[in-house]
């Protein structure tokens, strides 16, 4: 991608309404916009960032067996009637009619939805089990949407529903979805905590919820310092303290907040039995199927990342889920043909290479590239400048370290321990041979 035609657009100015770190850095570095309170527009610069943590999260629930659709935000009143929600919902819901009167929400979440689709279309235990996933826009009109993407009423989540034949069979799935949730949070880099959690308005009987560590996150998790105990405090109608007894009596209470970023259920049959999902068992048996649910918060991630990983610079993304691997910084691009050419030359090689390449072509003062490249963060930098000018050498500046590695000819190697730099080093030597 060219700068010039990237369509990025940073500010120095930070709206007042933006109190957490994470959501002045997606607006100074253009990731969103604000149209109203709680929805937001993702900028080019943020979408890119959408998409990579939502490949991650393909990835692991195709791993899964997990089976992808799309089912519509709008849902009638009727199915929501069926479950009593219509009425238990309460005002996070937003209802709206149609021109003929008819009732409907914008889908918070989506089990009646794929409880009906279930019941019509699956029918006996050879069927089962069988996971369903989406990718998709939720609206919940929350009471005070605030930290931007991080408690929108508009955002973009990844459910799955799964049925069973049994509850033996749903702690298989669950056990194999508690896995698939762990490799996500890990491959994107973060640091997480997996708690006990409330079933709130979902209901059913057991859930985990995965969280990021971060000093901003809304949630307290009570955890044992010598056994695998860990909670949300919620759970608690006065939560212990930090140094008292673990409440599973093992170990002392350690106390950190957290951003929910995961939240998986058991919910058994509350739904299946209110809307009569039933399939014939073995023994030709009606019975009632059981269920789990499982969501992720794939724009809150993008916040989330950001409250772990910044610096008074701006964002420091993890490889996994960073708009660009490395950020060409042409010192004269525009005034000098021998640095306009070699960057060209390169930006067209890394390219092809299927490396994710930002090339500064703008008539800016370096220090401006610099700035901006720390600012949406890039994790790499290749700076083509005076160095290669006098010597023919490259700089790599790390963004996590600030350091820089200098590249010279006879130098095909530099101490970095990355992915993205042997990559690019390949690719850089590949052209001088
Ligand atoms: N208002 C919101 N804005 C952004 N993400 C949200 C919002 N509400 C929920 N999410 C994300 O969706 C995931 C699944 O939602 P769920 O657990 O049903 O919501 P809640 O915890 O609010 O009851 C949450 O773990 C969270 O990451
Ligand atoms: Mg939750």
């Amino acid at each position: 991608m060219k700068y010039t035609q990237s369509g990025i657009t940073t500010t120095k100015d930070t709206p007042n309404d933006a109190e957490i770190i994470s959501h002045k850095l997606m607006i100074r570095s253009g990731m969103i916009r604000k149209l109203a309170s709680g929805l937001y527009t993702w900028m080019p610069l943020g979408l890119r960032i959408l998409k990579k943590i939502e490949k991650i999260i393909r990835k692991e629930m195709n791993d899964a067996n997990a089976l992808e659709i799309l089912m519509p935000a709008i849902q009638p009143s009727e199915l929501w009637k069926e479950t009593g929600r219509w009425e238990k919902y309460g005002p996070e819901l937003l209802r709206l009619s149609d021109r003929h009167e008819r009732e409907f929400c914008f889908g918070p979440t989506h089990e009646e939805i794929i409880t009906d689709i279930v019941r019509n279309e699956i029918k006996s235990y050879k069927q089962l089990p069988v996971t369903f996933y989406q990718i998709q826009t939720k609206f919940r009109d929350e009471i005070r949407p605030r930290f931007g993407v991080m408690r929108a009423r508009e955002f973009l989540m990844k459910d799955a529903y799964s049925f069973h034949e049994s509850e033996a069979c749903l702690n298989k799935t669950y056990e194999i979805m508690f896995e698939s949730y762990k490799k996500i949070f890990e491959k994107i880099g973060f640091e997480f905590k997996v708690v006990d959690a409330d079933n709130g308005q979902i209901g059913g009987s057991e859930s985990h919820e995965f969280h990021v560590i971060a000093e901003n996150g809304e949630d307290e998790l009570i955890f044992s310092d010598k056994s695998d105990y860990a909670i949300n405090a919620e759970l608690f109608p006065k939560p212990p303290k930090e140094g008292d007894v673990s409440p599973d009596g093992t170990g002392k209470v350690k106390i950190k907040r957290g951003i929910e970023v995961g939240h998986i259920f058991k919910l058994g049959k509350n739904y299946s039995d209110a809307m009569n999902a039933t399939i014939s068992n073995k023994e030709n048996k009606n019975i009632t199927m059981t269920m789990g649910c499982y969501g992720i918060g794939v724009s809150r991630i993008a916040a989330a990342a950001i409250e772990q990983s910044n610096d008074e610079k701006g964002i420091i993304w993890p490889t996994s889920i960073a708009p660009f691997s490395i950020n060409i910084i042409s010192i004269g691009y525009s005034k000098n043909e021998k640095i306009k050419n070699y960057s060209d030359n390169l930006y067209q090689k890394l390219l092809s290479n299927g490396i994710d390449v930002l090339i500064d072509d703008r008539d800016v003062s370096p220090g401006i590239m610099f700035s901006d490249s720390d600012l949406i963060g890039v994790p790499y930098k290749l700076i083509v400048g005076k160095q290669y000018l006098e010597n023919n050498n490259l700089e790599i500046k790390e963004r996590v370290s600030d350091k820089t590695f200098t590249i010279s000819e006879s130098s095909n190697s530099v101490q970095a321990d990355s992915n993205t730099v042997e990559a690019v080093l390949k690719v850089i030597f590949e052209k001088n041979q």
